[in-house]
């Protein structure tokens, strides 16, 4: 077992009937020569409204980690709870954004939008108006009606967050979602998704290859290592400037708070592959 990587406190003062809890949660693929131990068993808790960032070396196991959370990958030792509950599966309550967006290429954008909520049976102007206020909020507005091939990726990225958000879920699971977007793009969705947390104070897991997104982003970094697949740092991060109601401006990355961390944290990454 490593070390626990637990919240003791409860900073966020949010309702802690949404904690995520992971308890001895360890995945091993395969058998014999091919068994790989893609995670450790470890244990976690995320309160409600953290911004905790994944990152590490591919093969860490950081999707791992996150499929177990989502539901999709249910792990071969622990138990994984939201609230009083065990995750089973997955949930609306838990949606995920990957890194190549996954909308349905014959649905226009709007009924992308509208997908989950119809699949649960929401009335169709209710549905409508829920997704079009959504596309809204993502900054894609008048664009329901459009293909996602008619969207540039950063579009595509701003509908698919559209689409895990319009279900309301208690925790936003993403997977490099920013990983194939040019720079400029990448930094105008970083500081959308800030202003999104701020404002609807969800529990984001975001999983990236960049320590400056990662301390830039969160409010805590896990580093995860290869070999076996494990937690290594859990960080809390507080920046220049930071209160509970502001929200994080690209201007913090140049400072040397920032800077300080990220070294920090890379050369802890460095480090545990020497
Ligand atoms: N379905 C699978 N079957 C066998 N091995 C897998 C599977 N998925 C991931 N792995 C292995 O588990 C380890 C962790 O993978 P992954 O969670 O994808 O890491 P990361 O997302 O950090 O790159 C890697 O060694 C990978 O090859
Ligand atoms: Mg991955």
């Amino acid at each position: 077992m490593t070390e626990p990587v637990t919240n003791p406190d409860n900073e966020t003062g949010a309702d802690l009937s949404d904690r995520l809890t992971l308890t001895s949660v360890g995945q091993t693929y395969g058998s014999g020569d091919d068994q790989v131990v893609a995670l450790s068993p470890m244990d976690l808790t995320i309160d409600p409204g953290e911004f905790v960032c994944l990152v590490g070396p591919s093969g860490c196991g950081k999707t791992t980690l996150l499929q177990i959370i989502a539901g999709f990958l249910e792990p071969t030792e622990g138990t994984v709870m939201i609230g009083g509950r065990h995750i089973r599966g997955p949930a609306p309550e838990r949606g995920v954004v990957f890194q190549a967006p996954t909308l349905y290429p014959w649905l226009s954008v709007q009924h992308n939008v509208e997908f989950g909520l119809k699949a649960r049976g929401m009335p169709k102007a209710e549905r409508a108006q829920k997704a079009t206020e959504m596309l809204e909020t993502v900054g894609l507005g008048g664009f329901g009606s459009r293909r996602p091939y008619e969207l540039s990726g950063g579009m595509q990225q701003r509908a698919q967050i559209a689409r895990v958000l319009v279900n309301d879920p208690r925790v936003i699971l993403m997977d490099e979602p920013y990983g194939a977007l040019d720079p400029l793009t990448r930094e105008r969705l970083q500081v959308e998704l800030l202003n999104l947390w701020r404002r609807e104070r969800k529990t984001i897991i975001f999983v990236t290859h960049s320590v400056e997104e990662a301390v830039f982003l969160s409010t805590r970094v896990l580093v995860m290592c290869a070999r076996p697949g494990r937690v290594t740092i859990d960080r809390r991060i507080e920046l220049p400037g930071d209160s509970p109601d502001g929200v994080r401006s690209p201007d913090v990355i140049a400072t040397p708070e920032l800077q300080n961390i990220k070294v920090e944290l890379a050369e802890a990454i460095y480090n545990a592959h020497s």
